[in-house]
């Protein structure tokens, strides 16, 4: 596996791939990799011929007060793991590389699709996450890019930049790779305590608690019912903050009454001073 940590390094590689006609997939992480981001890379080197991955902690995604400077780092554990699923070239820039003296040109989604669910509480996040992910694109220039569907709101987000802007890349959403016991893998659940880990299962409780809701219901089933079915299990969670729970439609992340095939069933919980997020669709 080849290290980049300059934007010329990897479009001198990149360029070399597409004189021989490979096909190129790309993976962006901010590392601390775990077993979803490993399946992402899996699946791209299944459908491509080379793989390239970033890891860059990207500062302009993080609000004040948020995780930025704690954000869990090992760059020579990420690299182990990229290796071994088989990434062919990895990103590793420094801030200044991203973001120049003098950067002043982002990608502002609007608010329709981003005042809602994590954009409620977390409202530049989502113009950090397309400033970054565009210009992700425009250094590497996949023909796919994988993310997992555990970020719904950023999956729907990008798709609809990569529609918006005629960005030349596939967006392929990959399925959330959970714990035995249904947590949704995430580089954050480093951040809970043992006992925090043990009650974090029951996001997971709670979303299957809104899905029976919605199957006894055939599928359609009024969102006040299913949120507050998901509600109740979690709110037995100790120490424990419902940051949101919504029904949308997830394409449009518009909020929808009633359940249908394509809704976004997306909860945000705060277990100590963790917050975690998981969904499901119908
Ligand atoms: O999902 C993430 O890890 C980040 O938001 C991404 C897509 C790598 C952009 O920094």
């Amino acid at each position: 596996m080849i290290t980049a940590e300059t934007v010329n390094n990897v479009r001198e590689v990149v360029s070399g791939w597409r004189r021989d006609n490979l096909t190129v997939g790309f993976v962006p992480t901010m590392g601390a990799l775990h077993e979803g981001h490993a399946s992402l890379i899996r699946q791209a080197a299944e459908e491509c011929d080379r793989v390239v991955a970033s890891v860059f902690v990207n500062p302009t995604q993080f609000g004040k007060g948020e995780d930025l400077d704690s954000y869990p780092r090992d760059f020579g554990r990420d690299c182990k793991i990229l290796e071994q699923e088989g990434c062919d070239l990895v990103f590793h820039p420094d801030v200044t590389e991203i973001y120049p003296d003098g950067f002043s040109t982002y990608v502002n989604p609007e608010a329709e699709m981003t005042c809602r669910l994590c954009g409620k509480s977390r409202p530049s996040h989502f113009r950090g996450v397309c400033t970054v992910v565009l210009k992700l694109f425009n250094i590497v220039t996949p023909d796919r890019a994988y993310f997992g569907e555990k970020d719904a709101q950023q999956l729907a987000v990008i798709r609809r930049m990569a529609a918006d802007l005629n960005l030349p890349v596939q967006i392929v959403g990959c399925p959330t790779v959970r714990e035995a016991d249904g947590l949704a893998k995430s580089s954050r659940n480093a951040y809970l305590t043992e006992d925090e880990r043990k009650d974090a299962a029951m996001i997971f409780q709670a979303l299957e608690a809104g899905r029976k809701v919605i199957d006894e219901a055939g599928g359609e089933a009024s969102s006040d019912k299913v949120v507050s079915a998901i509600s109740q299990v979690i709110s037995e969670i100790r120490d424990s903050r419902i940051d949101y729970i919504e029904a949308v439609d997830g394409t449009t992340l518009m909020p929808v009454e009633k359940t249908g095939p394509g809704t976004l069933i997306a909860v945000a919980v705060f277990i100590g001073n963790t917050r975690l997020i998981d969904n499901f669709t119908v």
